[in-house]
């Protein structure tokens, strides 16, 4: 299969990822800080906790969790990337690992948050969601936390309107629109939340069935 989003891209990408994220202002990453900071917000995490973040690209999104104490778990399929998040995170577990295939069997286990930023847009809806029910049935702890941060609109109107102002630094994938997938998560018997929190980015809280 061709995969459109191979790990070589983000190998190659990894060195000069957080000059990215500090210099590009517009699309894709606008309030990309502000993202980081209000997933650790809605994590409302404790020193101790275990925390397993899905594509840990360099560690951004981690690194507050490891300064408070956490036990940071991390999984990355670009080898270069997670070489970056050990610079980081040198306490950190991490694994390679694809997130479209099963998770590492040292990752059997149950955690108190998991997390994610800018990486499920990889995957089609459906993905997505198999992906979020297998997470919610076997990884996150019973009074756990899931928060998955991402490219992300409220609906296509919006959308269009971003991919207007972004002219060339627009690149089509399979971003999440909020009114098609609340609906979608909800079916498959996973009520969220939905956070918007700059005009192309936004965190879904999902809320975890009653134990
Ligand atoms: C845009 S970066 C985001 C990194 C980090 N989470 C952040 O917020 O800065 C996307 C990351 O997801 C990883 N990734 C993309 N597709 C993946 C997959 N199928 N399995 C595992 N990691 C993947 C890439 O290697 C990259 O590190």
């Amino acid at each position: 299969m061709n995969d459109p989003f191979p790990p070589e891209d983000f190998d190659a990408w990894a060195e000069s990822y957080d000059q990215s994220t500090l210099n590009i202002k517009g699309f894709p990453f606008t309030g990309y800080d502000q993202v980081l900071s209000k997933v650790f917000e809605l994590a409302n995490a404790h020193p101790g906790m275990s925390i397993l973040d899905l594509g840990i690209g360099t560690g951004n999104l981690a690194l507050p969790f490891a300064e408070l104490g956490c036990e940071i778990w991390g999984t990355d399929f670009s080898a270069a990337m997670l070489a970056q998040a050990r610079i980081k995170l040198p306490q950190a577990q991490l694994f390679h690992a694809d997130l479209r295939a099963s998770l590492p069997p040292e990752l059997n286990r149950r955690f108190d948050r998991i997390i994610s930023a800018y990486v499920f847009h990889h995957f089609e809806l459906a993905q997505k969601i198999e992906i979020i029910q297998k997470l919610v049935r076997e990884h996150v702890a019973p009074d756990g936390r899931l928060l998955i941060a991402d490219i992300a609109f409220p609906n296509l109107a919006a959308l269009e309107a971003v991919k207007h102002a972004a002219g060339d630094e627009w690149e089509d994938e399979f971003y999440w629109l909020a009114d098609e997938t609340l609906p979608t998560l909800a079916a498959a018997g996973l009520p969220a939340a939905f956070h918007l929190i700059s005009s192309c980015a936004g965190i879904f809280e999902i809320t975890l069935p009653a134990s």
